[in-house]
């Protein structure tokens, strides 16, 4: 919500336009985000630009925190078109915990109702665990595009479960959510980071999304900086060697105990998010 703040608004929008006129066409957006303030924003970034509504691929977002009911859900939804101005998403997120919580009788009807009628082209999950992408799977097939887990080069809990593989074996694409762990990895200095950013001369953040692009995954950042916009899309033109990416991949911090993720209970996301913001705590 901090970033959305009134007398910071001209700077988002200027960064979101000069992100899309880059061609950095996904986006994902929840109407939570800054009380539906990154939603107008948005909006105002898009018409700004020189991108059409048709050119982008934009991801509403029913995130468990912000919706009490369905009702609200149906709500939040309807709203999303209106701000919007459009007639369609073209893929609507739910998380395990939303299931969860309405239960699959009534989230699931809810979702194909939005892609029967056109209003969705596709349907997406976060912070699901293996069990329940596959379930994901078996009720949308190919109308499942992709999973949205956080990955960054501390915390690999989302890794290491298998849920990025199986998305990669059902052809679910990874958005990868904090990446740079809000930009705290690279104040750390890692000595990997350090070192390979040296050797191929780029930025330690460089070093991460290239790494998390061979995998085959999608990166999702935040900026505001026009310069970091360029460095981000800079990142994936270039190739480090197999074996300087087998040390990313197996790199874990060696103080650091996950904290615990119940992977087939209602509060994945708290505990997901939890895990990520404790690394934050526990290190300097
Ligand atoms: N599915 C979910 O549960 C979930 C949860 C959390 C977030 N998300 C999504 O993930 C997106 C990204 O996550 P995030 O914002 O939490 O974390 P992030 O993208 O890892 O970090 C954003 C921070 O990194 C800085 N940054 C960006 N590029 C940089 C660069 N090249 N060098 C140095 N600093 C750089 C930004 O500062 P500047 O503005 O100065 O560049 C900003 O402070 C969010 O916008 C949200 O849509 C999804």
């Amino acid at each position: 919500m901090t970033v959305t703040e009134k007398d910071e608004d001209a700077k988002y929008v200027d960064a979101l336009a000069y992100a899309l006129d880059r061609g950095i066409n996904f986006t994902e957006i929840a109407l939570g985000y800054g009380h539906g303030q990154a939603l107008a924003l948005f909006k105002q970034a898009l018409t700004k630009s020189s991108a059409t509504r048709n050119d982008i691929f934009i991801t509403h977002s029913l995130y468990t925190r912000d919706l009490p009911s369905m009702d609200v859900v149906k709500e939040d939804t309807a709203n999303f078109y209106k701000m919007m101005q459009t007639d369609y998403a073209d893929s609507t997120l739910v998380t395990q915990s939303l299931i969860l919580k309405f239960g699959e009788t009534v989230i699931y009807p809810f979702l194909h109702e939005l892609l029967k009628s056109g209003k969705t082209r596709y349907v997406s999950l976060s912070n699901a665990s293996p069990d329940w992408i596959r379930k994901f799977r078996n009720e949308f097939d190919d109308k499942f595009i992709a999973h949205e887990g956080h990955l960054s080069f501390e915390v690999r809990a989302l890794q290491d479960k298998g849920v990025f593989d199986v998305c990669k074996e059902l052809g679910i694409e990874n958005i990868i959510w904090r990446p740079l762990g809000r930009s705290k990895t690279l104040q750390r200095n890692w000595p990997l980071l350090v070192e390979l950013a040296s050797k191929y001369q780029k930025t330690q953040g460089e070093i991460i999304l290239n790494w998390i692009c061979s995998l085959g995954y999608r990166p999702m950042i935040f900026s505001t900086s026009l310069v970091h916009i360029d460095e981000n899309i800079s990142a994936i033109q270039f190739k480090m060697t197999s074996e300087d990416y087998a040390r990313m991949n197996d790199f874990r911090p060696t103080d650091y105990r996950p904290a615990f993720v119940d992977w087939e209970g209602p509060n994945i996301d708290d505990d997901i998010v939890r895990l990520v913001n404790e690394f934050d705590s526990r290190t300097p």
